[in-house]
């Protein structure tokens, strides 16, 4: 989501005011007590216009944090409090859109923040421009590139603990998109003095510091060196540790930084090896030795150190060794040597390890150069970066302060001309007309300084360059002779009278008033510094080294090069290279950062009003706000403007159709601001006085709380119409819905009941045909119905006189006739068989045949017993007969009966006429013999039994011994009148005869015969056939038999078996006989 653009202004929430343009009313006080009410508040930063003052606060504070870069990233100018990164970014932006180069200036005393500055450029700089992996090298090697150069740029001084003590400009090179190419580092005026020698409280470069405290033992024992600062003349002792400084981490640091940015580890190397070589050269100590011709020599104290020099350096001992003692000096293809005495060695020494430490130095800056150069040709876009040393005044001022302050000058030089040439070009740019502004031009200062004719810098270079004895004093004279009437020289030698009385201002000295203050300068040592000398000898010694770092830094040591001509002085040398910076600062965009220190004491917190009021005064920053108040203290573009204060007049609020320029000329109409307090440019508004602008900003606070409830009246009306208006939607919807359900349901209902409707009348109208089809149908049937009666009796009304009257019943006849027609002819195939004694019969067929089926089967039996009958032969016919007899007789009344029925009737047992015995029985029988059988006649008298021939003739009866055949009793038969015989199954029977006959007189005979049944059948047969009568048998189980003259009773018992099976006769009584029966 894109981030909200909130439109601030710097006007917002300020501390006192942010832009020292709009104090009011303007003087010295009013602009330190605005700064110090800032500064109270951790506001550092204060605008004059577009120039940013920044005040050290000398404690780390939260405002460089990654969201603060990110805040004022691509915000105007004005947007948001006064920051140094809002100006970084202006530049930033200008340089990138507008294809500006631009340089940032940053200046003001020592340890007022510069280098700080410069660094925060840099670093913001490098967050907001592009990105990538080779974007990000470049970045890092040139961040890098400052804890190298300060390493060995930087010291320790009085007034500040890491003051640069050479001055910087950095050119930062962009591509067309704004990413970082490379850059290009120039140095100026290293101050060398302090290699050899440093003031009171002080320290020598950091370098050496951080060398012998971060250095392995290893590293040590191979440079030769001790750990101990004590043991080095070069080092002060003062304060060689410094408050909240960690040399030996920072040693680490440089190394790493080094190898960031590019240097190989033996460039790393002999870089410290002629580092540990200066060191070392300070501890070569001389001695006076006398000569013969008077003149004095001087002599190495202790050969020791010089030969760790010469093995670390690569130098002969003796070569070194003899250039600390003679000076060759030549002259017109002559040479002379002149040997040197012990202040010349130790000046020899000092000039040495002063020339190898500073040489050293700008070799570092072009090594870096090299490293961080850009690698393309194309056309860059350069932001260059200038931290150079801040304005100095010390106790002692010697040609280094003078070198300095001369710079300072020129930059204050070309910050008026820049800023009020951009001043007067805006105003030309923007049609307003210019009117003059008085302040101090310093530009008579620099050109006393610089002047080419009588310039103080000409004229020590005519001293130096003067044949003749040349002494810092005769350029002191000199000076007082060409410079005496100038304004800002003071001298007590000079011809004015001026300063004759001026006790502060000793014979030795002169003083100038620079733009800053006026300094008091030592003469001594200018004449020497300016020349800068270095023995031939020496550098010759230098050039022989084998330590290729030293040999490339001495090129003019080689003999094959000889240049006899002087080389330039420092100062000529350092004039030149400031009129090429100031030459190349002019092409440039010029952003000013100056840097105000509020205390001595490098303390936070600490405003001290003298020394800012001081600092104010000589870098002209009232006359800075006054030439940019010139005719009007404010100026905004007018989109903005309108922007900021629509909101004051009623056609401007909340939306101006036309241009921005008539919107604010309408809105200042409007608020009835006094025609000659704003003037109309053409882009921008001007202002004249601040109290107008206040004037504005109270209007808008106050509008704005109005609008701030209107606009909270507005937001409530209408979040709650959006919330009526939905509720109202969400209404309709869910009505909408509710409808449509509604009447979907109602739908479904009336639906449904059309269906059960329908389904009943269709129902109905089924059934109402169903019925009348079922009514038509039976319609049909009665009609046919009574049709087939009608027309049945139709015919029978017509054919009745065919059919006789009982038609009926001959059918039934003949339909009987036929059924028993078919039983019968059905019976007849299935006869059974002709036995007699077959009882199978076919079953009956019909019910009303029951009794015919019933008679057929007798009159079938009896036919085929007719049948079998008929088979028999006369014989056979007799046996039959008399069969039929005995059935007759005893059948169901004897149980003796079935056993006789088997039986044939055979009668002549005994076969009297064949067996002899019996011829006399034979032949007393002249009749035939019916039955001849033995029988056992029973005793009367004991029941016992004999046995006798019993033999029965057509007339009578015989009994007859068995043995003998005699016959013993004849009975007549007709007088016999009855058998009498039991209903058991035995063979006694008893024969009754006639009262009174013959044979009655023996009594009635009681027998016993194994054929009773045929016995007795054929007696009664032949009784019958002989008297006609019947004979009487009776069948009882008790009787009466006549013995003479008693009657006996005959009783049968049943079931006695202890005679076995056979019945036993036992006389009782005198009238009773049992026959126990089995
Ligand atoms: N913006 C800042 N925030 C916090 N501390 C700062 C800031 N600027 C400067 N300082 C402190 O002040 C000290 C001196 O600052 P700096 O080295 O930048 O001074 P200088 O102007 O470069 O001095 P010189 O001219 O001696 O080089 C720093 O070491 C730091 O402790
Ligand atoms: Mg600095």
């Amino acid at each position: 989501m894109a981030k909200m653009e909130v439109k601030t202004s710097l006007l917002d929430n300020m501390i006192g005011v942010g832009d020292m343009v709009l104090l009011e009313p303007l003087n010295e006080e009013t602009f330190i007590n605005n700064l110090k009410k800032r500064f109270d508040h951790n506001e550092i930063y204060t605008y004059i216009g577009s120039v940013v003052i920044s005040v050290n606060p000398y404690r780390s504070l939260p405002i460089y944090s990654p969201e603060k870069v990110e805040d004022y990233r691509n915000r105007n100018f004005y947007e948001l409090s006064p920051h140094i990164f809002a100006l970084s970014d202006e530049a930033y932006r200008s340089l990138r859109d507008q294809d500006k180069d631009q340089c940032i200036l940053i200046t003001g005393e020592s340890g007022a923040g510069k280098t700080e500055a410069s660094k925060l450029v840099m670093s913001y700089v490098a967050a907001v421009c592009g990105k990538g992996a080779e974007v990000n090298q470049v970045k890092e090697q040139l961040l890098q590139s400052n804890p190298v150069l300060e390493a060995f740029g930087n010291a320790k001084t009085v007034r500040n603990d890491n003051s640069s003590r050479f001055g910087k400009y950095m050119d930062i090179e962009f591509d067309f998109k704004g990413d970082p190419l490379g850059g290009v580092i120039s140095n100026y005026l290293l101050e060398k003095s302090r290699v050899v020698k440093q003031p009171r409280g002080e320290r020598n470069f950091h370098v050496f510091y951080q060398l012998l405290s971060g250095a392995s033992e290893e590293l040590l024992n191979k440079l030769t060196l001790e750990r101990d600062f004590s043991r080095y003349n070069y080092l002060s002792l003062d304060s060689a540790k410094v408050n909240g400084v960690d040399d030996a981490a920072n040693f680490r640091t440089v190394r790493n930084a080094m190898q960031i940015v590019g240097f190989m580890d033996h460039e790393a190397e002999s870089v410290l090896e002629v580092v540990a070589a200066v060191l070392k050269l300070g501890n070569i100590e001389f001695k006076p030795e006398s000569r013969v011709n008077g003149l004095d020599e001087s002599k190495i104290k202790d050969k020791n150190e010089l030969k760790e020099i010469c093995e670390l350096t690569g130098i002969d001992q003796s070569v070194l060794e003899r250039a600390f003692s003679f000076r060759t000096v030549e002259a017109k293809q002559e040479k002379v040597s002149t040997t040197l005495n012990v202040a010349q060695a130790y000046y020899a020494r000092d000039a040495l390890a002063k020339n190898l430490y500073s040489r050293l130095f700008s070799w570092l800056v072009n090594r870096i150069n090299e490293s961080i150069k850009a690698q393309t040709k194309v056309r860059k876009k350069v932001m260059g970066v200038l931290d150079i040393y801040g304005f100095e005044i010390f106790e002692d001022n010697s040609f280094e302060q003078f070198i300095i302050n001369y710079c300072n000058e020129k930059l204050q030089q070309i910050f008026i001309e820049l800023t009020l040439k951009e001043e007067q070009e805006e105003y030309i740019r923007e049609g307003i007309e210019w009117t003059h502004i008085d302040y101090f031009n310093n530009a008579i200062i620099c050109d006393l300084i610089e002047n080419n004719t009588n310039g103080i810098l000409a004229m020590l270079d005519e001293e130096c360059l003067r044949p003749g004895t040349v002494t810092d004093e005769t350029f002191l004279e000199k000076l007082n002779q060409v410079c005496a009437t100038h304004q800002h020289f003071e001298s007590r030698m000079s011809k004015s009278s001026r300063f004759l009385n001026d006790t502060s201002l000793p014979h030795s000295c002169f003083r100038i008033q620079h733009y800053a203050g006026k300094v008091l300068y030592q003469v001594e040592g200018f004449v020497d510094k300016n020349n800068d000398l270095l023995y031939r000898d020496l550098s010759q010694a230098m050039w022989k080294a084998s330590h290729t770092l030293i040999k490339s830094l001495f090129p003019e040591g080689n003999p094959a090069k000889i240049n006899l001509k002087r080389p330039p002085t420092a100062g000529s040398q350092f004039k030149a290279s400031v009129a090429t910076l100031m030459k190349n600062l002019q092409t440039k965009n010029p952003n000013y950062i100056r840097c105000i220190k509020p205390n001595d004491k490098k303390a936070a917190h600490i405003f001290n009003e003298a020394l800012v009021c001081h600092q104010i005064r000589y870098l002209g920053l009232l006359e800075n706000v006054r030439v940019r108040r010139a005719g009007y203290a404010f100026r905004q573009a007018y989109e903005p403007c309108l922007e900021r204060y629509k909101m004051l007049c009623k056609q401007t609020w909340p939306h101006w159709k036309g241009p921005a320029r008539a919107g604010v000329e309408v809105l200042f109409n409007e608020l009835e601001i006094p025609v000659e307090e704003y003037s109309f440019g053409r882009s921008k508004i001007f202002i004249r006085n601040p109290r107008t602008l206040f004037k504005l900003e109270d209007l808008r606070k106050q509008r704005l709380e109005d609008l701030a409830t209107l606009i909270q009246k507005i937001y409530r009306g209408w979040k709650c119409r959006t919330h009526f208006l939905l509720m109202r939607k969400s209404q309709i919807v869910v009505a909408a819905w509710y409808r449509r359900y509604a009447q979907q349901k109602r739908y479904q209902q009336i639906k449904s009941s059309a269906l059960v409707i329908q389904s009943y009348i269709r129902g109905w109208k089924a059934r109402k045909i169903l019925r009348e089809l079922k009514h038509q149908k039976r319609c049909e049937e009665a009609a046919t119905t009574i049709a087939a009666y009608w027309h049945g009796t139709q015919v029978r009304r017509e054919y009745r006189k065919f059919f006789r009257a009982n038609a009926g019943k001959k059918i039934y006849e003949f339909t009987l006739q036929r059924i028993v027609q078919k039983y019968f002819l059905e019976m007849k195939n299935k006869m059974p068989s002709l036995s007699p004694i077959d009882k199978n019969w076919p079953s009956r067929p019909y019910l009303f045949l029951d009794s015919t089926h019933k008679e057929l089967k007798r009159i079938f039996h009896l036919w085929r017993c007719k049948k079998y009958r008929d088979q028999f032969t006369d014989q056979q016919k007799l046996i039959y007969e008399e069969k039929l007899e005995a059935s007759e007789l005893f059948k169901d009344k004897k149980a003796l009966y079935p056993s006789s029925v088997g039986q044939p009737f055979q009668g002549a047992y005994l076969e009297i006429n064949k067996n002899p015995k019996y011829k006399k029985l034979k032949d007393a029988i002249e009749e035939k013999i019916i039955i001849a059988e033995v029988v056992n006649k029973i005793n009367r008298a004991n029941g016992k039994s004999t046995s006798r021939i019993f033999l029965l003739t057509n007339n009578n009866l015989l009994l007859a011994d068995q043995k003998s055949g005699q016959i013993k009793s004849e009975v007549p038969l007709v007088d016999v009148t009855k058998v009498s015989m039991s209903s058991q199954n035995d063979g006694f029977f008893a024969i009754h005869l006639k009262e009174g006959s013959e044979a009655a007189s023996k009594g009635d005979f009681l027998f016993s015969s194994d054929h009773l049944i045929e016995m007795a059948t054929k007696l009664y047969r032949t009784t019958l056939s002989q008297t006609k009568q019947k004979l009487s048998i009776e069948i009882s189980d008790e009787f009466l038999v006549q013995f003479r003259q008693d009657k006996v009773c005959v009783k049968f018992i049943q079931g006695n078996q202890k005679n076995g099976s056979v019945p036993t006769c036992k006389r009782k009584n005198n009238r009773l006989l049992e026959v126990a029966v089995p």
